[in-house]
């Protein structure tokens, strides 16, 4: 099934179901200035899920234009994209959970209406429950009269099946679906089967409801709403990977023609540059949404990511060997394609490819040279200091984010007093607003402000605990660090006994407590391994690595792991160590949430 059907068809169903359709908001929110853009289907429609009315009725079904730009480091995999479209229909104080489960089900399964999916490769997650919100039995029950069998539904926890736009505002719990892609089908799972073969695609999420019933304040939800709405969540490049029988969108009708030109301006295509070709595809049809809906390149906010995203795309289309002028020439094939659903971009198809030839003309003028000049200094001083990032952006115009990537790809990374040297370059010469410098670092380098910086050194320490007090065979598998928590999983053949816990937690305390150095040694790889540093199992990492010791009193390693940073300097700098949590995530691995307090 092509795109445009699985569009129609969608808009259709809602319709016939009494939903009035309406237009994708633009991707620039007109009201919340904490985004620069519309990174979710209901972000435009805030307002109404809190209660104001809509002039279009209870009842609505669209197509919204999203972008996400705080994970470029993962686009060119199968599965993100840095615009994507979102299918929704939206209950604002109308039906709930019973209407919008059999709706979903009814039009993923539907052979005339629908998209005649095979109900037995459909898996159904609901909320656990916790201090917020009861366990969601009612959407179970639901899933379950329409013929789900009990074994492929899955209760799980709030960071799943949760959904909130961010601090603030409408949030509920959500059911989401997920689809077998696998030839055989996966059969009965269980738990934790279930969640590994999520992560390893063989079950994808194509749908998710959400009972927005509840209300955030601050990060904390406060209470119930005026009234109860559903917001539901269907990407279309998922959807059309799955109705074309692909892994991945980049092989579907929507990407094909942009990666069949991609392909014959490369003068080598291989599967070692698909990555790369998979980015300029991504970037450069993201550009044209932003510029049709009014952004311009420049040094700040929106202009910022529009102006990263092109010079990303010019970059790596200058290592696939593309000749000056090029993008514009991607940019008409994806005008070309979405200018029957979102007729505007024909419009305004003479600005847009302007834009981003003119984009491309300077950055080209200037990469060469910048390259040149990156590598004399690296050279030189085997760094790049804040200063001369600062130099490379407003001389040569690379983005920092470019020159972090740069300096990656070689195995040297920033610390986190470059950067601040950096920001403070930047300030002076007041080349940035203060919304792009603070966002300037989410891609890249993540939230490098205290709270990360602490959490991270604490990984380090956790991550040592548990290998001296449960077991030398625990093995990181996974982290993720936000300002309110740590994440780690590693692999552990038994659940956390509670005197292990309180153990493995007075451990670290005592590290943080006896105030000792945090030092970074850069080193070859082998080396690194020779010392035995910590890696995180499944990595890749260049031929020159960093490496994060802790020292004890008398300079010998406490922990010692491949780390790019930053970190503190001294372990007393943490404050006071506090598991919050340990559970399962799938079989053989454990996930530990902490905090410092
Ligand atoms: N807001 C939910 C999501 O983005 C459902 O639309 O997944």
């Amino acid at each position: 099934m092509h795109s445009s059907e699985i569009r129609t068809r969608f808009l259709k169903f809602f319709e016939k179901r009494g939903h009035n359709i309406i237009h994708s908001a633009s991707l620039l929110p007109d009201n919340d200035p904490s985004v620069l853009f519309n990174t979710a289907g209901m972000q435009p429609l805030v307002p109404y899920l809190l209660g104001q009315e809509h002039t279009m009725g209870k009842k609505i079904a669209n197509i919204q234009k999203c972008v996400r730009t705080g994970d470029l480091d993962s686009i060119g995999d199968n599965r993100h994209f840095s615009f994507f479209e979102m299918m929704g229909n939206w209950s604002l104080g109308d039906y709930f959970k019973n209407e919008a489960i059999t709706w979903s089900y009814e039009f993923l399964t539907s052979k005339e209406e629908g998209l005649g999916l095979n109900p037995n490769l459909l898996y159904i997650t609901c909320f656990e429950g916790d201090k917020n919100a009861p366990r969601d039995i009612e959407s179970f029950e639901i899933w379950k009269s329409l013929g789900i069998p009990e074994s492929r539904i899955y209760f799980l926890e709030a960071d799943d099946n949760w959904w909130s736009p961010g601090e603030n505002g409408p949030c509920g719990p959500c059911s989401e679906m997920f689809y077998d892609m696998t030839e055989n089908k996966v059969g009965d799972l269980s738990k934790d089967e279930f969640i590994n073969a999520v992560k390893t695609e063989d079950l994808i999420e194509i749908w998710n409801d959400v009972f927005m019933e509840y209300e955030k304040k601050d990060g904390e939800v406060i209470g119930k709403l005026k009234q109860k709405n559903v917001d539901t969540g269907a990407g279309v490049e998922r959807m059309t990977a799955i109705m074309q029988n692909k892994r991945t969108a980049y092989d579907t009708d929507l990407f094909e023609e942009i990666m069949n030109q991609i392909n014959s301006l490369s003068s080598n295509v291989n599967i070692d540059n698909l990555r790369e070709r998979r980015i300029v595809a991504d970037h450069v049809r993201s550009s044209v949404f932003m510029i049709n809906d009014g952004v311009i390149s420049s040094n700040s906010d929106r202009g910022y990511v529009l102006r990263r995203l092109l010079r990303r795309a010019v970059r790596f289309a200058d290592q696939l060997g593309f000749k000056n002028n090029s993008l514009m020439l991607i940019a008409e094939t994806v005008i070309s394609k979405y200018k029957t659903f979102y007729n505007d971009i024909e419009l305004n198809s003479k600005k847009i490819l302007e834009e981003i030839n003119n984009e491309e003309i300077k950055f080209r003028k200037t990469l060469h040279d910048g390259v040149k000049h990156f590598n004399v200094l690296l050279n030189e001083n085997k760094k790049i200091t804040g200063y001369d990032a600062f130099v490379l952006y407003t001389t040569y115009g690379f983005p920092v984010e470019l020159i972090v990537e740069f300096l990656k790809e070689k195995g040297i990374y920033f610390n986190s007093d470059d950067i601040e040297k950096f920001n403070i370059e930047m300030k002076v010469h007041q080349k940035l607003s203060q919304t792009a410098s603070a966002g300037m670092f989410k891609g890249g380098l993540a939230n490098h402000n205290d709270k990360t910086i602490k959490l991270h050194t604490a990984h380090h320490l956790l991550l040592a605990g548990l290998q001296e007090i449960v077991s030398k065979d625990i093995k990181q598998r996974g982290s993720n660090i936000t300002e309110e928590r740590l994440r780690m999983d590693f692999i552990c053949d038994h659940k956390l006994t509670d005197e292990e816990k309180i153990n493995v937690e007075a451990w670290v305390n005592d590290k943080i407590n006896r105030g000792l150095s945090v030092v970074r040694h850069e080193m070859p790889l082998s080396e690194a391994e020779k010392i035995g540093a910590q890696m995180e199992f499944g990595a890749k990492y260049p031929d020159i690595v960093s490496v994060y010791i802790v020292e004890d009193e008398k300079g010998l390693a406490i922990s010692k792991e491949f780390c790019g940073g930053p970190h503190v300097k001294n372990t007393k700098e943490l404050g006071q160590f506090k598991i919050q949590k340990e559970e399962a995530v799938a079989a053989g691995i454990r996930r530990i949430k902490a905090n410092l307090i």
